[in-house]
Order: C-alpha cells, then structure tokens, then sequence
C-alpha cells in the first residue's frame, strides 16, 4: 500500500491539548487511523527559517515533520497573503483584503521553499495530499521538481462565485497553478460548482461533465466532500470523568436554566457581532427568558495580531458589557464571554449542558463545531442546533433550525423556537443528525477523496 503524505500550515498536534482550528481537528483523526506523513510548519520563527534543521516526530504510524518560517515568511505568507488577502476573499470579504504586492511574492517563495523541503522525502508512490489556502501552489512547484505522484488538494473553507473571486489580482494564475493537482476536493457541492465555473469563464477551459474541468493540457476532477468528525470518538468523549466534570460544573453554576453554547475562534467570518444582538433580541423580543436563559461563548483568540481580528474581540468585549450591564440580575449573567480554550474532553462536556447549540457563521467551509455540538448530546434528552445557512454544514444537516445569521429577529426568533421545542421534537431531529454524522465521519471523508485520486489518475 502506498504511503499517506499529507501537507498543511498547521501540522498535529496528536494529543488533546485544546488547540483550536478545523483543519488540525480533523487530519488527527485521519492520520492517526490511516498513518503515514505530516508535513508543514513548526508555528514558530526563527533566522535560517525554512532552511532550517527539519523537526521529526513519530507517534506510532505517524511521522511529523516540520521546519520554521523566517519572520519575512510568516508576515508576508501567514499573516499577508494567507490571511490578509486569501481569507478575506474567500469568505467573500473583499471590503476587507489587502493586496500587497509583497504578499503574494513571499506566499510564492513559501510554497517553493516548503515543497523544497519535501522533495528528497518523498517517494516514488507516496500518495501526496495537500491542504487548505496556504498552499494553493504546492503541487505546482512539485510538478517543476520532476514530481509525478497523485497530488489531491483539499479546502477546509469557501470558495467563493467567481464573481468574487475575480476580485482577487492573478485570480486567474492562481487557479491555473491549482490545476497541477490531480484532484481537488472542496467542502460543498456549491463550492466546487464556483470552482468549475471559475475555470470555464475566466481562463477559458472546459466542464467536462462528472466534476472533471479541463485547461491548459490538464484535467482534474473537481468534486465537494463534506468533511466529519469522528463522530463516536467524540461522542465517548462526552462521557469520560473529565468532560462530567465540566458538564456537571455548568448545570450547578445554570441550575437548571437553559445554556445557549457558541464555540468559535474569534474571526470575523463567524457572525460574533450579530450572534450577540440575536441573543439581546430574544431578551427584548420574548421577555420571559430574563433571568433564566444565558448564553455562554467560548472564543480562543486567534490571528491577534490582525488589526481585524483584535477589533472583532474589542467589539464582542464592549457588547457583552452592553448587554450584561443592561439585563444581568443578582443571581444571572446573561452572557459569559471566555476568550480562551479547553480540551477537546472539556469541550465535550460543555455542549452537553447546553439546551441550545448557537452556529451562526456569515461564511464558513463547514464548521465543525456544528457536528461536535450534535455528537456530545444525550440521546435521551438532546439540545437543539441553531444553524447559519452560510455554514458549509447546513448542506447536510437540514433537521437543524436553519436561519439567516444577518437577521436579528430570525435568529432570536429561532431561538426561542429552540428553547421551547417539545422532547419528542428534539430527539426526532437530533436523531437524524446523529445517524448522519456517524456515516458521514472524517474517515469515510477521507477514504473517499483518496479512492477517488486512486480512480481518477491513472
Ligand atoms: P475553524 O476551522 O474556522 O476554526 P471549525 O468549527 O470547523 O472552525 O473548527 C474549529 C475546531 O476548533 C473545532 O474542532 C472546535 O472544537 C475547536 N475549538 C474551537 N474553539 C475551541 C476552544 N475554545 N477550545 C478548544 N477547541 C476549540
Ligand atoms: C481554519 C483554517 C485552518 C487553520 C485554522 C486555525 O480552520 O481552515 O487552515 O489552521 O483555521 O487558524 P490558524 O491561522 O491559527 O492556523
């Protein structure tokens, strides 16, 4: 059998250490189960950078390998064409991308470097699979290396109508570029159709039918594989000592009041902002839940050192003040706003005291947090998710209530419909949720992304 190589900015880590971010999430899950390679950087900084010694780790059938950044790197790379020009884009922000021409010069010399740096491991039948908007170019600059291996890329987030897209200088090269890749896989069936489009009308190729699109001497099959989780990890993990503890910590602090549970880095693609008017809204709106209803937000800060970033969690600090300062009484605080992590095992346990699973993104490849929220319920007696349609998981979980997270009285509306829900109501969709979720788990995701580069590139 062949072996896995997989390539991404973040790589591991393997333990439960409460590190946020889908991406990382998601390949444990994978790698751990198939084995083989993981590829990327170390997420720190130093003077040789890329050129640096390569970091080895090997934890049973997983290998990491990791090198450095310079600083240059990581602010022209990481911080400027990753997530100052790509991320906002993507998430079809263009009021909010820079760019800087030096941006995309020090993402191209990134990928080079980095795939530099793979080259001598490689071997002639690894099965390379690269991920995410930090690396749009990696097989291309494996490609100019002499390497013919079956490359599959994968975005964990959107990707927008060319429309958009368009609006992003070199658009054109760069997803010229992405068809040195054997396959690409995208979160949704809409994203990869913005994908096909984008090549049939900007640089002039051709849909050929069955996902394939063809340009410039290549054919790739373009395809939506909608990631999971491992579903019954997750849903065990919600039952160790440590995530009751957590579960048992928040219904004596609650006491029986209703919990609404948002979980998110914070990141202006996540609707925090509306997410908190919806919240005062239902206050306003159905005034009965004063007193009783709170909604706890647990938000790792992430990408700080973005001016939009550091705004966003101004923003939210100043609303939950507004908010608290305006409703909270003796004996409840209407929102708690806890701007750090927790275990995967703490997490667990804290969706699992919580009536309400509050997922409102503005855009988002999927959101996993949705699938978490649904895996950590009780059977007996499951809360109710509350799910932006923006998010890539709406596609396929429609026993959510899905609402418009741009509209304050919907989303308030929805959560009232939420808190008053009737048992058998619940359980009925939480049922088919879970039953999806479990189907639909990281590993069939990836077997399936893998047996089709196995199909499709002879
Ligand atoms: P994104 O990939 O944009 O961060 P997702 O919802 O897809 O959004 O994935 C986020 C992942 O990070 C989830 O697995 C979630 O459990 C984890 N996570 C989010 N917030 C925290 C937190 N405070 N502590 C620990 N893990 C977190
Ligand atoms: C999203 C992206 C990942 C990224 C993660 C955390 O999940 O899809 O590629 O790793 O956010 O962001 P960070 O910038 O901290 O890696």
């Amino acid at each position: 059998m062949s072996r896995l190589v997989v390539v991404s900015n973040r790589v591991g880590p393997l333990k439960d250490t409460g590190k946020a971010g889908g991406l990382a999430v998601a390949l444990v899950d994978v790698l751990q189960e198939m084995g083989g390679l993981w590829f990327g950087w170390t997420g720190t900084t130093s003077d040789e950078g890329s050129f640096g010694p390569l970091q080895t780790e090997a934890v049973d059938t997983v290998t990491l390998a990791q090198i450095d950044m310079t600083q240059a790197d990581y602010d022209d790379f990481y911080a400027g064409y990753a997530n100052r020009t790509l991320w906002p884009v993507l998430h079809y922000r263009l009021d909010l991308a820079d760019f800087s021409r030096r941006y995309e010069e020090g993402y191209r010399r990134v990928n080079e470097r980095f795939a530099t740096r793979l080259r001598p491991m490689l071997k002639a039948d690894d099965v390379i699979w690269v991920q995410d908007y930090h690396f749009f170019n990696f097989a291309a600059e494996l490609r100019a290396m002499g390497v013919t291996n079956k490359i599959a890329f994968f975005l964990h987030i959107p990707f927008p109508a060319p429309e958009i897209l368009a609006g992003l200088p070199n658009a054109d090269q760069l997803v010229r570029r992405m068809l040195a890749y054997d396959l690409i896989g995208f979160q949704t069936s809409r994203d990869a159709e913005n994908f096909r489009r984008f090549v049939v009308s900007e640089i002039g190729g051709k849909d050929k039918g069955n996902g394939v699109v063809s340009a410039g001497g290549r054919e790739v099959l373009v395809r939506g594989y909608p990631i999971g989780i491992d579903a019954a990890g997750f849903a065990k993990l919600a039952t160790t000592p440590d995530a009751r503890r957590h579960t048992a910590r928040i219904e004596k602090l609650v006491g029986g009041r209703p919990q609404i549970i948002g979980v998110d880095r914070i990141d202006y693609s996540k609707g925090l902002p509306e997410r908190f008017r919806a919240f005062e809204r239902l206050l306003e709106d159905y005034p009965e839940n004063r007193g009783g209803v709170s909604l706890m937000q647990v938000a790792p800060p992430s990408r700080s050192e973005l001016d939009a970033y550091a705004e966003i969690r101004r923003e939210l600090e100043e609303l939950t003040g507004h908010i608290n300062g305006r409703f909270a009484d003796l004996d409840w605080t209407p929102i708690r706003f806890m701007a750090r992590s927790f275990t995967r095992r703490a997490l667990a346990g804290i969706y699992r005291a919580s009536r309400v699973g509050l997922v409102t993104p503005l855009r988002d490849g999927m959101n996993l947090v949705a699938k978490e929220y649904v895996a950590a319920q009780r059977a007996e007696d499951p809360g109710v998710l509350v799910l932006s349609r923006f998010a890539g998981a709406a596609e396929g979980m429609p026993e959510a209530l899905i609402v418009n997270p741009h509209s304050t009285e919907g989303v308030a509306a929805a959560l009232q419909t939420a808190l008053t829900m009737p048992l058998e109501e619940r359980r009925d969709r939480w049922q088919a949720m879970f039953d999806r979720i479990c189907a639909q788990d990281a590993s069939a995701w990836a077997r399936e992304i893998l047996r089709d580069l196995d199909a499709y590139s002879k």
